[in-house]
C-alpha cells in the first residue's frame, strides 16, 4: 500500500517513520501541503491518503480523490467533522480514524488551561519577567470543593472527570448516552450542568445537533465567575456570544484549545501576516482568556499511538479485516 500523507510536520514524519519500520508492506510519501481541491490530484496512483482535523475533505475534494483511485482515508485524529460522510459513503471511500490515542493527553491539557486561566499564570509569567511582583489582577478561585461540569463523558470527558475528582471537585456530567459505569459522575440534563458548575469543560464531538451549543442563551444559564474550557471543537461555541459574555464579566476565565476560525491557523506559523479577521485577536485581548492552537493531543505518547493505530488501520484494511471500532460510517 502507498499512502500520501498530507500536511506532514517534522514531528509527524519522525513519529511515522519510527513506526513504519514494523510495516514493510506500507510505503508513505510525505507532503508539506494540506489537502484541498487543488492538491487532491496529487493523490493519483496512491491507495490511501492520510489527513488531519483541518484537512479539507469536502464533497468536491472527495470526488477528486475518488477520481484518482483513492478508496481509503486514513485520519490521524479522532474527530471527522471535516469529512462529507454522505459523499464518502456514496463513493465507497472507507474512512478509518484513531478514536482514542491518548484521552489523558487532551484531558490534562484541558486542566492545564483551566488552572492557568484561573490563576492567571499567562499574565504572571510575563509580569515577573518585567520585575513586576504585584498581585494585582491575579486573584484565582479554589477548584477544591467546587463543581465541575463535563459535557460529553466519552474517553476524554471521563479522563477529565477523573482529574476533577482528584482535585476534590463534585463532578456533574451531561451526555446523550450516559455511562452508568462512571459512578463518580452525577448525570444531569445539560441546563442543570450549566447552571450548577463552576468549571465547565466541553468534551463532546461536533455534530449537526450541537453546533453553537454554548450560545447567548446557554451562557446566561451559567453561574457568574464560571471557568469555561473547550478542547473539543470550536463550533460548539458561538464566539460572538462568548465575547459578549466575557464583556459582561460572566466568566472568571475561558480556556480555548479550539476556536471557530482556527482552520487556517492550525499548526502554521503566521507571525509575519496581517490577519484578515479579528475574532482571535479580540479573544486574546481579554486578560482572562487563554488560547492554545489545537495542541491538547500533542504529547509523545499520543503521537506514537496515532502513528501506530493509523498504520495498523492501513494493514487491517489491506488484509480485508477492517477494525470496525475505528471505522467512520
Ligand atoms: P468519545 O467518542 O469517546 O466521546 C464523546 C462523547 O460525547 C460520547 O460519550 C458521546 O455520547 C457524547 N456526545 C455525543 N454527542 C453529544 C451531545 N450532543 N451532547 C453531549 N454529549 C454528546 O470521544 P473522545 O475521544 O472523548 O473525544 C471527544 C472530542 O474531543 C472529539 O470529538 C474531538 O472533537 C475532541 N478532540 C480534541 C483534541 C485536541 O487536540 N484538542 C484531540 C482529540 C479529540
Amino acid at each position: 500500500m502507498i499512502i500520501l500523507f498530507y500536511d506532514a510536520k517534522k514531528y509527524d514524519i519522525e513519529s511515522f517513520e519510527k513506526e513504519q519500520i514494523k510495516y514493510p508492506d506500507i510505503k508513505i510519501d510525505f507532503l508539506d501541503t494540506d489537502i484541498n481541491e487543488k492538491t487532491a490530484v496529487l493523490a493519483n496512483g496512491y491507495d490511501a491518503v492520510c489527513g488531519f482535523v483541518n484537512s479539507d475533505l469536502s464533497a468536491d475534494v472527495l470526488h477528486i480523490l475518488w477520481g484518482q483511485g483513492v478508496r481509503l482515508l486514513l485520519m490521524r485524529c479522532a474527530g471527522f467533522n471535516n469529512i462529507d460522510l454522505e459523499v464518502a459513503r456514496d463513493l465507497g471511500i472507507t474512512i478509518l480514524r484513531v478514536p482514542g490515542y491518548s484521552p489523558e493527553a487532551v484531558a490534562e491539557h484541558a486542566m492545564a488551561l483551566a488552572l492557568s486561566v484561573n490563576r492567571r499564570i499567562h499574565k504572571e509569567y510575563i509580569k515577573v519577567r518585567e520585575n513586576n511582583f504585584s498581585l494585582e489582577g491575579l486573584m484565582g478561585i479554589n477548584f477544591y470543593g467546587k463543581t465541575a461540569g463535563i459535557i460529553g463523558t466519552g474517553k476524554i470527558g471521563t479522563a477529565m472527570a477523573r482529574i476533577c475528582q482528584g482535585f476534590g471537585m463534585k463532578v456533574l456530567g451531561y451526555d446523550k448516552y450516559p455511562n452508568e459505569r462512571l459512578d463518580f459522575i452525577e448525570y444531569r440534563e445539560l441546563e442543570e450542568v450549566l447552571r450548577e458548575s463552576d468549571l465547565i469543560s466541553l468534551h463532546c464531538p461536533l455534530t449537526v445537533d450541537n453546533y453553537h451549543m454554548i450560545n447567548g442563551k446557554t451562557i446566561s444559564l451559567m453561574k457568574d465567575n464560571v471557568v469555561l474550557i473547550n478542547t473539543s471543537r470550536g463550533e460548539l461555541v458561538d464566539t460572538g456570544d462568548l465575547i459578549a459574555g466575557i464583556r459582561q464579566h460572566k466568566f472568571h476565565g475561558v480556556g480555548l484549545d479550539v476556536y471557530e476560525e482556527e482552520t487556517d491557523n492550525v499548526f502554521e506559523n503566521r507571525e509575519g501576516e496581517i490577519m484578515k479577521s479579528s475574532i482571535t485577536a479580540r479573544l486574546l485581548s481579554f486578560p482572562n482568556v487563554i488560547v492554545t492552537s489545537h495542541q491538547a493531543f500533542f504529547t509523545e505518547e499520543a503521537l506514537s499511538a496515532i502513528s501506530r493505530t493509523t498504520l495498523e488501520n492501513a494493514k487491517s484494511y489491506m488484509a480485508g479485516e477492517t477494525n470496525t471500532a475505528n471505522l467512520v460510517e
